[in-house]
């Protein structure tokens, strides 16, 4: 079994704190969900997991198996077994999908050790068939003119081809079909088990319909407010945000601009 533990970690970017102590700790075998209003800092806790340059983590700490993530380079810590689906998947043109993908293999598998491309050939059409993703996907270029729910489905196939310890999936269902949200949950799915955990970011209920989570947690204002079951993914696509707000007594956080008494 393997573990990351996040432990009062703040974030800032460009000066200004994002993350406000952020405490979460996900074993593998689990699949964990977090929920929360927009621009409460989701996005931004799966760069500074993944080790984006633009956050800077102020203080706090993230470890794999006691390992400190903070002190690695981002591809030491994909290295490491971790892995970002992002919100938004950049395109990058001249790098073929399957080029891409067998280099991120080999840098993980190290040299001397790199995967036959017959037996990457095979495991990438078996996947790709998987997905039903059709073959002529592998041979372009990263992201390069795909459609939303193509670019979320490959970052899947990525997924399941790199098999990372950790899982991080930003916003994976947003912009897909129906058919589309089954096949990707079928992939996500097909991962769980003991050498696999991950963390679903989504706003909707609808995903968690698919992959069931070990455990959901509510992100507020720069921090994990509130966790449960499946059962809290439910209230809150029932009655959405100000019952926990309420609750745990948050305020808005809007400037105080003096016009409202
Ligand atoms: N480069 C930046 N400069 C200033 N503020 C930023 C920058 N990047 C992100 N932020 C701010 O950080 C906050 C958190 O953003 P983040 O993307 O983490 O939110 P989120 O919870 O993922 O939201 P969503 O549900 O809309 O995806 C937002 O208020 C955003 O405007
Ligand atoms: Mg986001």
């Amino acid at each position: 079994m393997s573990t990351l533990v996040i432990k009062d970690l703040h974030v800032e970017i460009e000066g200004k704190e994002i993350l406000k102590g952020v405490n979460l700790s996900l074993n593998t075998n689990e699949v964990h969900a977090i929920m929360g209003p927009n621009g409460t800092g989701k996005s931004t806790l799966a760069s500074a997991i993944m080790g984006h340059p633009k956050y800077e983590v102020t203080s706090g700490s993230i470890t794999l198996d006691g390992e400190d993530v903070l002190a690695m380079e981002v591809d030491e810590r994909a290295k490491a077994g971790l892995f970002l689906a992002m919100q938004y998947p950049s395109e990058i043109s001249g790098v073929t999908n399957a080029d891409f993908m067998r280099s991120a293999i080999n840098a993980k598998r190290g040299e001397g050790n790199e995967i036959s491309l017959m037996k990457f050939i095979r495991e990438l059409d078996e996947k790709m068939d998987y997905l039903e993703m059709p073959e002529e996907m592998g041979q372009r270029y990263l992201n390069e003119g795909f459609s939303g729910g193509e670019k979320k489905r490959n970052e899947i196939l990525q997924l399941m081809m790199l098999k990372p310890k950790f899982g991080i999936l930003d916003e994976i269902d947003s912009g897909l079909d129906i058919d589309a949200l089954k096949v990707v949950s079928k992939g996500i799915n097909a991962m769980r088990g003991e050498g696999f955990g991950c963390l679903m970011i989504t706003h909707y209920q609808r995903l968690l319909n698919y992959i069931t989570p070990d455990h959901v947690h509510v992100m507020m204002q720069g921090r994990v407010v509130k966790s449960g079951g499946e059962e809290l993914a439910q209230k809150l696509e029932a009655e959405g945000y100000d019952w926990v707000k309420q609750e745990l007594g948050i305020e808005d956080e809007e400037e105080t601009t003096g016009q409202e008494a």
